[in-house]
């Protein structure tokens, strides 16, 4: 049956724990959802494995469209999530509107926005209009110009504060689900703990109501610098069914992340 928003909530209510990872092609979008990935994220991370980028800057709205309706030919049930990539959501929120109108037209079902407090605005508008937003706070790929570096956020106390803050106005503002990224497992329980949305973290310990990593990661294929919150789970599977499989039994058992996986 296919996966909703609706679905998504039950899970939240229930305490039952979801796994996400990315996907870019209609081939793993029908391998994940069997092997029980719930969310297939169309990741701009696509224009870091799929285009060989640095960043994910250079992403275009077209790309996302493309990967987006792929990823949508390839799934049944499986809910599908795709990034605004950057410049399409930072100019206005009928800017924002009209782009993520595309996403929606291609296949997904929610589009995922970085940034804080300055997006609520944009998440209210597109909320109100009948478009779920997943809000992404912590370290936000986009602006990795502004933090001079792929770096942990969140870590003094003030920063710490304006994610909380930032997390409660994004909720409020009517983000369906949370994103924290590199932010410390503690912050990042205190903030699930504070919301009634479910919470996905990447780096962000293992109190989030689900996980989310980059496909390529979990599959130790990604040849770029590795990071101490991603895990190769093919390294004790014999296929990549296997590895999925390990990969969500290790998000609903609570096994991923653990402390080896998370910041303090
Ligand atoms: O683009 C992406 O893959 C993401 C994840 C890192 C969460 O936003």
């Amino acid at each position: 049956m296919k996966i909703t928003l609706s679905t998504l909530r039950k899970m939240y209510e229930n305490r039952e724990k979801f796994a996400v990872l990315t996907c870019y092609d209609a081939l793993f979008a029908g391998i994940l959802e069997n092997c029980g990935v719930s969310v297939l994220l169309v990741g701009d991370s696509l224009g870091n494995v799929i285009q060989g980028e640095a960043t994910t800057l250079s992403v275009t709205l077209k790309d996302m469209v493309y990967h987006t309706r792929c990823v949508a030919r390839g799934a049944e049930n499986a809910f599908i999530m795709a990034d605004m990539p950057f410049g399409t959501s930072q100019r206005s929120p009928q800017h924002t509107f009209e782009n993520a109108r595309k996403l929606l037209a291609a296949g997904a079902q929610m589009v995922k926005i970085e940034g804080g407090h300055v997006m609520a605005e944009t998440v209210h508008f597109l909320t109100q209009r009948g478009i779920p937003v997943c809000a992404h706070i912590g370290l936000t790929p986009q602006s990795v110009h502004q933090f001079g570096g792929y770096k942990l956020q969140g870590h003094t106390e003030a920063s710490a504060q304006q994610l909380i803050e930032d997390a409660l106005l994004l909720e409020e503002s009517g983000a369906a689900l949370l994103l924290m990224e590199l932010i410390p497992a503690a912050l990042a329980e205190q903030i699930t703990d504070q919301l009634h949305i479910p919470t996905i973290g990447i780096g962000a310990g293992r109190a989030c109501s689900a996980q989310v990593l980059v496909l390529h990661d979990m599959l130790g294929l990604y040849q770029g610098k590795k990071t101490k919150f991603t895990k190769n789970f093919m390294e004790n599977s014999g296929s990549i069914q296997e590895a999925v499989i390990n990969y969500v039994k290790s998000v609903k058992n609570n096994q991923f992340p653990d402390s080896e996986h998370e910041f303090q």
